[in-house]
């Protein structure tokens, strides 16, 4: 058995995706006429594609049927798709890959732990599957983040113990996830955001490879 973990979250973390998600729900919501900012983005950030629609409609005080409901839905994800269909391992964000193949070389076990259904296509696109132990991802969770489920479920697929998992993440929801569930918590973007992080960085380029070595007990 490993002794140590880590798992990422995607959009926001590894990818810059989180632009493109927004840009989605920023489309609907204009069309639905309900005010949306980069400030609400930020509740949407970790949060399942459903739980997001509900919440748009909640602020709009809107009351839909199923079948509006399923559509609106499914026009957001198709929208997403559009941007990402050009994706390639350009977008992978800054120092990314020197926290991977440092983890890689050194053979600590790694883990995908995203909300989004989109994962495997977007790990594919830039070229980052053979990384992953496990790719955990919207298709498997029942619970969506701050549940720590996903997590949870990585840490088995990894056969290391949650609390000697490690975790990056870029959503508030996903830092309560990672807390939960006992792991090392490490927030992607505002210390004023992610109060709740172990460790907050802005992003990859800040992180060095000592401190990574020191989490993975090497
Ligand atoms: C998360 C994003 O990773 O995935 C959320 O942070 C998104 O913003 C969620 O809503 C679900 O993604 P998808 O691709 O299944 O719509
Ligand atoms: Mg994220």
């Amino acid at each position: 058995m490993h002794k140590k973990g880590f798992i990422f979250d995607l959009d926001g973390v590894i990818v810059d995706t989180a632009k493109y998600h927004y840009l989605a729900w920023k489309h609907l919501a204009d069309e639905l006429g309900i005010p949306f900012s980069k400030e609400k983005n930020e509740q949407f950030k970790g949060v399942s594609r459903k739980r997001c629609l509900e919440i748009l409609l909640e602020w709009g005080n809107l009351t839909v049927s199923q079948t509006q409901f399923d559509a609106w839905l499914a026009e957001k994800n198709e929208d997403y798709l559009r941007y990402i269909e050009t994706m390639t391992a350009a977008e992978i964000l800054p120092d990314v890959p020197r926290v991977l193949n440092y983890l890689k070389e050194n053979d600590i076990p790694m883990a995908l732990g995203s909300a989004s259904k989109n994962a495997r296509t977007i790990l594919k696109k830039v070229g980052l599957i053979p990384y992953f132990t496990s790719i955990v991802d919207g298709t498997q969770v029942t619970k969506a983040k701050p549940d720590p489920e996903v997590f949870l479920i990585a840490a088995r697929d990894l056969n290391v113990m949650p609390i000697n998992c490690v975790v990056f993440e870029d959503a508030l929801a996903g830092i309560e996830a990672a807390n939960r569930a006992e792991m090392t918590s490490i927030g992607i973007g505002k210390k004023e955001i992610l109060t709740e992080a172990r460790f907050v960085f802005k992003d990859f380029t800040e992180i060095k490879l000592d401190f990574i070595k020191e989490l993975a007990e090497l």
